[in-house]
């Protein structure tokens, strides 16, 4: 069958030839309808993040998946039904508390394995298998745009956790800022733009610019860090209540302590490389503190935050996930899927459709 994949010997994602899955006890046959690509895949791609299956000299990319059951294998699924897989496995042959407790995104790194991201692969192929417990039904009508489940699975966790720690008293707030642009950022921005009176995303563009576009039209203002770096959004804008970073840019991380309000939280998503840079580390210790400040690292999402986000999928318009996806490539032409320009927010590899 057709994957897409990267190999030990090559540099950009090419297409395999590689033997159709055969589904194990307890997991169902998918046929794949289209994947998505995000910053994470070019971080894979690059060699800055993730790692090939142990032994094998290639990866099947891919880890933002809708597909259809093909062979429920007395699963309890049924034939036909559209599905989105979760993306943590357990290493091969062992499991760990963090599976047993239905936590697996919670695992620390060497206690998981992430499809198509780290150690194995991923879902960028015309067939997949899977446990079915870690496949998440979606109604027939989102199977188009269903590659957004898990993306937006993302944000509901990052969500749940930030608003979490403020749980202990009335957390009254009113700004949220999202600092990126890619395709994570412009459908929080939308999230956030449901439940803030105010919304900002912080980019590094020129008009006219496809993303400008989209963060206007959801309503949100438009802030170049260029001119206004993150941490004088206070002076320029105002202090956001929320923020959520999605640049993988390290100073935001900095930054971000300093552009929050008194009893703000800050959401953490990127994914640097190593990087030095020098910090006012007692300015900082001081603002967190004397602030009730808060900053949360988050990473990957479980069942619950999918089925949030199936949820969410069917509330947002049409308009704005059509403006997300541009490019739908095919496996046999794959490579402009993962060109890289300010015209492309997401790809789309499409294997096949209802
Ligand atoms: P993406 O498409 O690469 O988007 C990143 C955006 O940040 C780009 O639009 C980029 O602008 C912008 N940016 C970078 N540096 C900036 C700066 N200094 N000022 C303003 N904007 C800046 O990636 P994505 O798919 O949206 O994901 C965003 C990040 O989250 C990535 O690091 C990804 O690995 C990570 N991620 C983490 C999780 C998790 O579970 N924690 C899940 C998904 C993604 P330009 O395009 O103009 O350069
Ligand atoms: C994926 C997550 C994954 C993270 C770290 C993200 O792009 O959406 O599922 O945990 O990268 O590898
Ligand atoms: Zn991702």
């Amino acid at each position: 069958m057709k994957a897409v994949g990267v190999t030990r010997d090559g540099d950009e994602p090419e297409l395999l030839d590689i033997e159709r899955p055969e589904p194990d006890s307890g997991e169902a046959l998918v046929r794949t309808l289209r994947v998505g690509v995000d910053g994470t895949d070019h971080e894979v791609i690059a060699g800055a993040h993730g790692g090939y299956p142990e032994g094998e000299d290639y990866m099947v990319l891919g880890h933002e998946a809708v597909g259809v059951v093909e062979d429920p294998n007395g699963t309890g699924l049924d034939e036909g039904q559209v599905v989105v897989p979760t993306v943590r496995r357990k290493p091969d042959g062992e499991t760990n508390e963090y599976f047993r407790r239905g936590e697996p995104d919670m695992a620390p790194e060497g206690e998981y394995v992430e499809r198509g991201i780290v150690g194995g692969h991923g879902y960028m192929a015309e067939y997949f298998t899977s446990p079915a417990d870690f496949l998440v039904p979606i109604p027939d009508s989102l199977a188009e745009y269903g590659l957004f489940v898990e993306p937006i699975s993302i944000t509901e966790k990052a969500n749940e956790h930030a608003f979490g720690t403020r749980e202990p008293f009335e957390w009254r707030p009113e700004s949220a800022c999202v600092l990126g642009n890619g395709s994570l950022g412009l459908l929080t921005l939308w999230m956030l733009d449901q439940e803030f009176d105010r919304t900002y995303c912080v980019g590094r563009r020129d008009r006219p610019d496809p993303t400008i576009d989209i963060i206007e039209e959801i309503g949100g203002t438009y802030v170049d860090s260029r001119e206004t770096p993150v941490d004088e959004l206070p002076e320029a804008e105002e202090s956001m209540d929320y923020i959520y970073e999605a640049t993988g840019f390290a100073p935001h991380c900095l930054q971000t302590v300093h552009a929050l309000a008194p009893n703000g939280v800050g959401a953490l998503l990127g994914i640097p490389e190593p990087w030095d840079f020098e910090i006012d580390g007692g300015s900082l210790h001081n603002e967190l503190v004397l602030h009730n400040k808060c900053l949360v690292g988050t990473v990957n999402s479980h069942i619950v935050h999918f089925e949030y986000a199936v949820d969410t999928l069917a509330s947002m318009p049409e308009w704005l996930l059509d403006e997300v996806i541009t490019t739908v490539a095919t496996p046999d032409d794959v490579a402009p899927a993962f060109e890289d320009g300010d015209d492309q927010i997401k790809a789309v590899v499409e294997f096949d459709s209802l």
